[in-house]
């Protein structure tokens, strides 16, 4: 199509990320309803408009899911990691995500790089320390951090809400918050145990959060706005960014044993990492104010990509904040929650082993349902139906009946064009106008109007 781009604020250059999966299991059609196909799509216009883009992906290798899956398995995190970095990195060629690198978090490149961050900020008295008192598992001998510990969510009273967070009602927690908590190796009731960390007072950015998304970004998408403002006006909390945990990054300073950067702390650098990996020049497109920085990422991820990084980039000073952050919400299949552990999913590879060279009927249906302002649900049903009736009958016909027509009629030659009628004129001059309206729908991230105006 002949876009022609109707941005108002002109910028020369894009830096787009996509969510970083956690290393600890395939991918499915949530992940790439909710972050990588309309990533994908709004890249691919980039680049059709001759933008300079540079589209980041990779995988999150930290943090205690990891630790967890690898417990459970009876091998080392580094196992795990190595496993699912390859099977996710496939997937995303399988269903052409055109990302210019997927990346990962164990690399050299990014420890020094999310190293450097932290000691920086440490340097210039960003953070605070406090020690408190964390949850801590005797039989084991461990701190409890994260998803170690589960319990029951103080606000939606799910009985299965991990230490960092509530799955059911996505709110964000402290492992002290829980009721009932439960060590998430042993099942042991924990004790409660002295421990020293490093803070981000994300409180003393209360005014600057105020400003910068409640004034100058009230065009972010509704849910994205709402769960930002909730966040503001109940107050922020300084925010620990290290844990006693010995898989991750090492905290670089002097009498720091068994503690590690937080994941939610390097995931995000992660970002930057790959983007150093990937091009010598990558500074320009994080430290430059004609950057359009645009994060990719499903619903639970908001608080971390609109408040904490943001927070993180400000505090060093020397980078760019996010432009938007279009985030969605959950997919569901067949009316139930998408779930790992109960394995109610559709696997992107076994999809295909079912449905083989059927990526852009996935793709397709998943725009169309895509969960862009609630939670969607998908079905086989529907699949079909999309499948047969919208690709095949609508799509497929058209293209079919205009090549089948030249040929019979034509001799396979576009024929030359004669006098038109007022009719053929209105439908050119509509015609017309489409790749602007479809441009601006994607300039706008509703990805699921665009296919609506395409297809009609
Ligand atoms: O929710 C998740 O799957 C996280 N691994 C996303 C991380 S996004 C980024 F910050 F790296
Ligand atoms: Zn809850």
């Amino acid at each position: 199509m002949n876009f022609q781009q109707p941005n108002v604020k002109n910028f020369k250059r894009y830096t787009v990320t996509t969510a970083l999966p956690y290393a600890n299991g395939p991918i499915h059609i949530g992940h790439l309803a909710g972050v990588y196909v309309p990533a994908d799509i709004y890249v691919r216009y980039l680049r059709s408009t001759n933008q300079d883009v540079v589209f980041i992906g990779g995988s999150d290798e930290h943090g205690v899911p990891i630790t967890i899956k690898a417990r459970q398995l009876g091998v080392t995190p580094q196992d795990i990691v190595d496993r699912y970095h390859e099977i996710i990195k496939k997937s995303f060629e399988d269903f052409g995500i055109s990302l210019d690198i997927y990346s990962r978090t164990t690399n050299q490149v990014h420890h020094e790089t999310a190293s450097e961050f932290f000691k920086k900020l440490y340097d210039t008295g960003k953070f605070i320390e406090k020690t408190t008192e964390q949850y801590f598992d005797e039989a084991n001998n461990q701190f409890l951090a994260d998803r170690y510990i589960t319990g029951e969510c103080p606000h939606c009273h799910n009985l299965n809400a991990y230490g960092d967070q509530c799955e059911q009602c996505g709110t964000s927690l402290n492992a002290t918050d829980l009721i009932n908590p439960k060590s998430a190796i042993s099942g042991n009731t924990p004790i409660l145990k002295e421990t020293k960390h490093w803070y981000l007072p994300l409180n003393e950015y209360d005014d600057f959060f105020k400003q910068w998304i409640l004034e100058e970004h009230k065009e972010w998408k509704p849910n994205v706005y709402g769960q930002c403002k909730s966040w503001i006006d109940m107050g922020l909390q300084p925010r620990a960014v290290t844990r006693d945990l010995d898989w991750g990054i090492k905290v670089p300073l002097e009498n720091s044993e068994g503690k590690v950067l937080y994941v939610w702390f390097d995931a995000p650098i992660g970002y930057i990492s790959a983007t150093k990996e990937l091009r010598p020049d990558w500074e320009k497109y994080w430290k430059d104010e004609e950057t359009k920085l645009v994060h990719f990422i499903g619903k639970d991820n908001i608080v971390f990509h609109c408040i904490i990084f943001p927070a993180m980039l400000k505090a060093e000073g020397s980078y760019i904040l996010p432009e938007n952050v279009p985030a969605n919400e959950f997919l569901n299949l067949e009316n139930d929650k998408i779930s790992t552990s109960r394995n109610w999913a559709v696997w992107l590879h076994e999809y295909l082993q079912e449905f083989p060279n059927q990526q852009d009927v996935l793709r397709y249906v998943l725009t169309a349902t895509a969960p862009e302002t609630k939670d969607n649900d998908f079905t086989w049903k529907d699949f079909q139906t999309r499948n047969n009736s919208e690709l095949l009958a609508i799509f497929g016909n058209f293209v079919n009946r205009t090549i089948v027509l030249i040929d019979k009629y034509y001799e396979g030659k576009v024929p030359e064009c004669l006098e038109l009628t007022t009719l053929d004129k209105e439908i050119v001059e509509e015609i017309k106008v489409i790749p602007q309206k479809v441009a601006a729908l994607i300039e706008h991230y509703k990805f699921r109007e665009a296919l609506t105006e395409m297809m009609s």
